[in-house]
């Protein structure tokens, strides 16, 4: 049972390594600097130590490597000056060119999905998220049976490149990962089921829910943290989120909003991993509102956000699915004045989305208010006459209404407040008027 030995593929704290960008053109649209501190941030994330890192351009993929020959040569290099143990390449590799690469460059080698996987099952807090994980890794390690046979070999005693076992053992490997993927596939449906539940209760109880989503650092987990005060796990680490995280909290105009924090996205998210972490994101298709959280500041920020409209097309959750979705341009301490009015000049005004800072909580108070706005869209004005007296109708009315003018006289108070229809309805049958 070794391939499921998450020991012998896993990576230890400290570990030293060269991170590798292959530029391949069909990546052509994101700075190689920006990918490579982002890649460097991701192996940060786990405490792989990055001592090296460097782009090579590849003109013509070579099937069995992907790199040539002389690049071989020039990564060895490195991994030999640096005495690293492991090679981070950012791309997904075959398994039969991460065989070869180990080979050729006597390191242990991971892909951009083998580094992705490695951080979500270092993170998964629930049960539903160790099991997305393991579903997950099952998939990837499937795919890579072909070349398990060393590992696996050695594991057994064997002669490691003279002799594999044979395709019954190959076979009953897979079986066994197919077995333990279903039985997964199981508990998380079963899961999902309960978490549906929940929402339907909450669907009953009036409580419009928010889903914060975004590229991974674009600071979700720490404007989740300025909106509901609590101190939700904010680090400059790359996926300190990833089992969605809810709180409720209280808008102008709506009593109780639940908050939903979720996993942050990364480019070329595996298929694989999307449809694994599908239940996780189930928040996000049922949220009435998907805020989407930018780091404006960030050189890739338009491929970053390309990235995540394309995840949320994918799990049902895009514009296209007539979701609401609006966009906070976050990090707005770290533009220069430039900067801004050329962000600012760009939208040409139309539709501005909230500029923000999480951290200095610039702008935090509008975004909230646009927040209300938008789960309060249906809701309509009314007007109240209540005389001075009637201090607890009125509260009534700040707590679930959105006040839009308040005026004394004499002794009555004329409030205009925008309700909906049935805390209309609530606000008659307590008969404060
Ligand atoms: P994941 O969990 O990876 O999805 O990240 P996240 O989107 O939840 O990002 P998080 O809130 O953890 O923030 C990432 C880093 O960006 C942290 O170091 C934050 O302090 C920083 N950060 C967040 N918002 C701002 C901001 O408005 N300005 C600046 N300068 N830094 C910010």
């Amino acid at each position: 049972m070794s391939v499921f030995n998450r020991a012998d593929e896993g990576v230890r704290r400290g570990t030293r390594a060269v991170a590798i960008l292959p530029i391949l053109r069909s990546a052509a649209s994101r700075g190689a600097d920006a990918r490579l501190e982002e890649f460097v941030g991701l192996a940060a994330a786990i405490g792989i130590e990055v001592i090296d890192q460097h782009a090579f351009p590849i003109r013509k993929v070579r099937p069995a490597t992907l790199f040539g020959q002389g690049q071989i040569e020039h990564i060895h290099t490195l991994v030999e000056a640096t005495g690293s143990e492991l090679v981070l390449v950012d791309t997904t590799l075959l398994p039969v060119q991460q065989a070869k690469l180990e080979e050729a460059l006597n390191a242990k080698v991971i892909d951009r999905t083998g580094l992705i996987l490695e951080i979500f099952g270092e993170r998964a807090a629930t049960a539903e998220g160790r099991l997305q994980v393991e579903l997950a890794h099952l998939d990837y390690q499937a795919g890579r049976l072909v070349r398990s046979w060393t590992h696996l070999e050695r594991q057994r005693g064997g002669f490691g490149f003279l002799g594999g076992p044979g395709e019954t053992q190959i076979e009953a490997d897979r079986r066994i990962i197919r077995d333990r993927m279903a039985r997964l596939r199981r508990e998380l449906a079963d899961l999902s089921r309960t978490r549906g539940l929940h929402r339907d209760r909450r669907g009953k109880a009036p409580w419009p829910v928010i889903a914060l989503v975004g590229y991974t650092n674009a600071g979700k987990s720490t404007l989740f943290n300025r909106l509901t005060g609590a101190s939700v796990l904010a680090e400059d680490m790359l996926f300190a989120t990833l089992d969605p995280t809810m709180r409720s909290i209280s808008l102008p105009g709506v009593a109780k909003v639940i908050l939903s924090d979720t996993v942050g996205f990364v480019s070329d998210l595996p298929t694989q991993l999307v449809a694994a972490f599908h239940a996780t994101l189930e928040e996000v298709v049922a949220a009435d509102l998907i805020v989407h959280v930018r780091d404006i500041a960030h050189e890739d920020s338009d491929a970053q956000r390309g990235d995540v409209n394309r995840v949320l097309d994918e799990i049902g959750a895009g514009v296209k699915d007539s979701k609401i979705i609006i966009e906070v341009w976050n990090k707005v301490d770290l533009l220069d004045a430039d900067m801004r009015a050329a962000i600012l000049d760009d939208s040409g005004g139309r539709d501005q989305p909230p500029l923000i800072s999480a951290l200095s909580g610039e702008g935090v108070d509008a975004l909230v208010h646009t927040l209300a706005r938008h789960l309060t869209e249906a809701h309509e004005e009314h007007r109240f006459v209540l005389p001075v007296t009637e201090g607890r109708g009125r509260a009534w009315l700040h707590e679930h209404g959105e006040v839009v003018s308040e005026t004394n006289r004499n002794s009555d108070v004329e409030l205009t407040v925008r309700l909906s229809a049935s805390d209309l309805a609530r606000f008659h049958d307590r008969d404060f008027a």
